[in-house]
């Protein structure tokens, strides 16, 4: 017989069974609660409710572990490709030799935008958030991909899909290209999916553009390390917004507003602007860690916390020594990195950061790298969307396939009673 959990109330009691995960995870199946009690659950910020099943990411934030489809993300990182995690995270399965030469061939014929989006792009200042470009731009591809909001068609979907996964890319570096005041450039398909989204940021009129193989294989990994991570904020946005029935380019562009924010992933950004700011200010950082252990200091360490890892992210211990590797190579050295690991040290031997189970999570290194790549910090977070955008895709496919119900969380209403004018 199946576990239960009973509940008593008033005196009754009401049983719940549970449910149990292929790792053993377990949770109440709460459904029937109001229907039978009468009550609902109160829980902010979601910290103990799971929204779905999912077969797409495993996650143990005690014991620090993180896995696609059942390969771990150090497994990914060393041996595959951004573009094959995409479709491991989508489809099921790693791709064959075969699948990956279609999946990059169809691809590269949808590797093209409408003309009539520079429309939108020129209406943007330049001072505006390339995060809000983007999100307006992965919009505005609706309007010219109409086909895209037929959820009901299978065919329609992998189409959709791809064409998403193939135009994303122009549409992140057209952001860039835009907020510098740089011509835009098309896609060179002769070119690997990764190798090409550096060409389309990097390549200037005047000069030759060959992408280096440090610059390609850091974003290679800075991207998978991206790809997906279960029900975060940006992903769950994702999966809301498409369980009304909304199409993929709207949800994915609403997910790219949900990641824009420095609690989720604009830290990268907020990391680089907090170890600038320790460096203008004579690099004591003694000085921030107090800021950020002081309650009435709104400061907090960002790329430090998450709401999931409470030993380790593991992202970040490989986006750690990637760093050091990257810059090694590219022969950079950049004071920030040191600061940035003092910062670290300190924190991870003090006490009020030990006893909250706060350590470094994927974007306290991330910054660094991307800044030796020469990505400017605004772009920080455009570059963790373009690593997420097959997680986001993936997890709105799998919620459409299961036909989950529309998300409409309910509230305990705590405002005025009845009154009248
Ligand atoms: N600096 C200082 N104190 C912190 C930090 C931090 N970075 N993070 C959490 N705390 C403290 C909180 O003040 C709180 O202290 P209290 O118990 O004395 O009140 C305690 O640790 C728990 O923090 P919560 O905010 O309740 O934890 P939650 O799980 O809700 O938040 C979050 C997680 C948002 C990531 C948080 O740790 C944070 O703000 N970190 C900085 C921003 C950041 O790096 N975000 C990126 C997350 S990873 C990603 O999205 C890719």
């Amino acid at each position: 017989m199946s576990e239960k959990v009973k509940l008593k109330y008033k005196n009754k009691e009401f049983e719940f069974p549970l449910i149990m995960g292929s790792e053993n995870e377990k949770g109440i199946d709460i459904k029937t609660l109001r229907s039978q009690t009468g009550l609902i659950t109160y829980d902010p910020g979601y910290k103990n409710t799971g929204s779905c099943t999912s077969q797409i990411t495993f996650l143990n934030g005690e014991e620090g572990i993180l896995r696609h489809r059942g390969y771990s993300i150090e497994d990914l990182c060393k041996n595959v490709s951004f573009l094959e995690v995409a479709f491991l995270l989508i489809f099921g399965n790693m791709p064959t030799e075969k699948e990956l030469n279609l999946l990059n061939d169809e691809i590269r014929k949808d590797s093209l935008v409408d003309e009539d989006l520079k429309l939108i792009l020129k209406s943007f200042p330049k001072s505006a958030h390339p995060m809000g470009i983007l999100s307006s731009l992965t919009s505005g591809l609706i309007a010219f991909n109409p086909s895209s909001v037929d959820i009901e068609s299978e065919d329609d979907m992998r189409e959709a899909i791809i064409m998403l996964i193939a135009k994303f890319p122009i549409l992140a570096s057209w952001t860039h290209r835009k907020v510098k005041g740089l011509p835009l450039n098309y896609a060179n398909t002769s070119l690997s999916y990764v190798e090409n989204i550096a060409h389309m940021m990097f390549k200037l009129p005047h000069q030759d553009f060959k992408p280096s193989p440090v610059v390609v294989n850091a974003l290679n990994k800075l991207l998978i390390l991206h790809a997906d991570h279960e029900q975060n904020c940006s992903t769950s946005t994702v999966r809301i917004v498409g369980s009304s029935e909304a199409g993929l380019f709207a949800s994915v562009s609403a997910g790219v507003s949900a990641l824009w924010g420095r609690l989720h992933g604009g830290a990268n950004q907020g990391v680089i602007e907090m170890l600038k700011a320790i460096k203008r200010d004579g690099g004591d950082t003694k000085k921030f860690m107090a800021r950020a252990k002081d309650k009435n200091d709104s400061f907090r360490l960002m790329g430090f916390g998450h709401r999931v890892y409470k030993n380790f992210d593991p992202r970040a211990r490989i986006i750690k020594k990637s760093a050091d590797q990257v810059l090694g190579e590219l022969g950079i050295n950049d004071p920030i990195l040191n600061i940035a690991k003092s910062l670290e040290e300190e924190a991870l031997n003090d006490s009020y950061f030990i006893d909250r189970k706060l350590y470094p999570n994927v974007d306290f290194y991330s910054g660094i790298i991307y800044r030796a790549l020469g990505i400017p910090t605004e772009m920080f977070t455009v570059m963790f969307a373009l690593g997420r955008l097959p997680g986001w895709i993936a997890q709105w496919a799998e919620m459409r396939k299961n036909k989950e119900p529309i998300g409409r969380p309910r509230q305990i209403y705590t405002g005025n009673t009845k009154r009248t004018i």
